[in-house]
């Protein structure tokens, strides 16, 4: 993920692009890869010290708590991230040094001055023509953020001298920035022109010391960026983290980004001779009931009272489910109630209950032994492969609302299912064709849970503890048709896994 600058505590947006990552991280471990899930905070530069200042408190004890916040936000999402690396700690500046140096060494820094426009909120310098006027005041077009003059000693990164290597190695990689419209963004302000990068301030002491010039210190995004090798004990590029982790399969940022991981730090990268990332995917935006979030708005949402409000699975399931991945969302409570008594309620919940009380009531509790399967029910067994398979390439792509569109067709299916075999009448007529049928959606059910494990962890392990599938059984090559439910297993009454959401008056 990228670092959260901690200069206020985190909302909505934040919570997202976190949460993107888990899921595939889980998503991966359990389909058998090796992953190391990096998150934390970005906690130097002129934006936290204001924020520091306009509490009267010293910058490293209002880092220390707002940081603290987003831990906790990691821990209360249920995030599984490997790491979790603050920009203040001594590894940091270990290798935000290194790297400095290494540029240095190349000969791709020099010291000059920048005079120019500075974004305090984007930490970002800007040209004049990239600014515009309102009522006195001057802001950078694209972000809205006010822009001030800065007029300092700086030292310059010669990104000009990477404007073709980029462009070779774009077109040489055409995943390396997604989706599409990203690419196509970046590639056409890098033909636009590159300048040289200021890359150290003078204006202000929060920040990494520059190697041998301490009255600099280090622009705010070189020392951030620099953090994804902090994380693998960089400037040791011979340990086994550096060596089975870097280059990173994917960065995943927001669209307010895109640039500073996509131009900037491939820049830094090739200067350092060191391998790029495989991947930068930049979503999109979220707003609050059609409004932009900001603080001066008032509305920002904290991704706690959701929880609280709606449950952790029913706000993890919502944000990858309610928009394609990559596009600007609205948040909504209607859109999120929709979601939870649809899908959530009617459609997976549903399936479970029925199921599990069918079994419990008819099969004198316990899970009953399948007779010979019939073409109806191989034909949705067959489709948990198809399912898996679709997954697995819509993981690979970041089309999260893909994947779990997928499932619900497999959950559609199954409950399609349930109505055409009408287990209840089987009772009176055929009871080892509905010990047949209930079995068979028993065996569904596992492999929607096991599929679902990475976005909705909690109700899919509630779901499977109630199928009694043993821990090391809750893996993606235990998926597929085989069947690995033993019948004779107890089954107990369930309790709704997702009861409706019924506002309170
Ligand atoms: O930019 N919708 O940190 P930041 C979706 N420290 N995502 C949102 C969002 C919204 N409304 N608001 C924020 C920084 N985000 C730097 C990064 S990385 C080396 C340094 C998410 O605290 C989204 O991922 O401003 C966005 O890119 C990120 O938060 C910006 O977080
Ligand atoms: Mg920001």
């Amino acid at each position: 993920t990228p670092i959260y600058y901690v200069n206020d505590k985190p909302h909505i947006g934040h919570a997202y692009t976190s949460l993107a990552c888990d899921v595939m991280s889980r998503f991966k471990r359990l389909d058998g890869f090796n992953v190391y899930f990096l998150t934390g905070t970005d906690e130097h530069g002129q934006k936290v010290e204001k924020a520091a200042s306009c509490q009267n408190i010293q910058p490293k004890d209002f880092t220390d708590s707002v940081s603290q916040r987003f831990q906790n936000l990691t821990y209360e999402m249920g995030f599984s991230n490997d790491d979790f690396i603050r920009t203040t700690e001594e590894r940091h500046y270990k290798a935000a040094q290194a790297l400095w140096k290494s540029l240095l060494e190349k000969g791709d820094i020099y010291l000059g001055h920048y005079e120019g426009w500075y974004a305090i909120r984007d930490e970002a310098f800007y040209m004049e023509a990239d600014t515009e006027v309102k009522d006195g005041v001057r802001y950078a077009k694209e972000s809205g953020a006010e822009v001030e003059w800065v007029k300092e000693e700086s030292y310059f990164f010669k990104l000009s001298a990477y404007q073709d290597k980029l462009l070779s190695f774009y077109t040489k990689n055409p995943d390396f920035i997604m989706p599409k419209s990203r690419y196509n963004e970046v590639v056409s302000f890098v033909k636009s022109g590159l300048k040289d990068l200021s890359v150290s301030r003078t204006g202000l002491k929060w920040g990494i010391p520059v190697p041998g010039d301490e009255k600099h210190v280090m622009y705010v995004w070189l020392d951030a960026l620099t953090n994804y090798l902090t994380a693998l004990d960089y400037p040791n590029t011979e340990n086994k983290k550096f060596k089975n982790f870097w280059p990173a399969n994917l960065h995943m940022v927001g669209k307010d980004i895109i640039r500073f991981h996509a131009v900037y730090w491939p820049a830094f990268l090739m200067s350092a001779e060191i391998e790029l990332p495989k991947r930068i995917f930049a979503h999109g935006w979220w707003t609050n009931e059609g409004k932009k979030i900001s603080k001066s708005l008032g509305n920002v949402i904290d991704p706690l009272e959701l929880k609280e409000e709606y449950g952790l699975d029913a706000l993890r399931y919502f944000l990858l489910r309610e928009v394609p991945f990559g596009n600007d969302g609205d948040f909504s409570h209607a859109s999120i109630i929709n979601r939870m008594n649809g899908e959530l309620a009617n459609e997976l919940g549903n399936l479970a209950q029925r199921v599990f009380s069918m079994i419990h009531k008819n099969c004198d509790e316990k899970l009953p032994k399948p007779g010979e399967l019939f073409p109806e029910d191989t034909d949705l067994m067959d489709l948990i492969t198809v399912t898996l398979n679709e997954s697995r390439k819509n993981i690979d792509k970041q089309a999260f609302h893909e994947m779990l569109e997928s499932i619900w067709k497999l959950i559609r299916a199954a409950n399609q299912y349930v109505d055409f075999q009408a287990p209840w009448n089987l009772k009176k007529t055929d009871i080892e064709r509905m010990y047949t049928v209930l079995w068979v959606l028993a065996e569904t059910i596992r492999n929607i849970a096991i599929l679902l494990l990475p976005t909705i962890p909690t109700s899919s392990q509630k779901i499977l503890n109630h199928l009694g599938v043993a821990e090391e059984d809750r893996l993606f090559k235990k998926i597929g048709k085989e069947g690995q439910l033993s019948w004779g297993m107890e089954i107990q009454k369930p309790k709704p896994i997702f009861p409706k959401y019924i506002k309170e008056e």
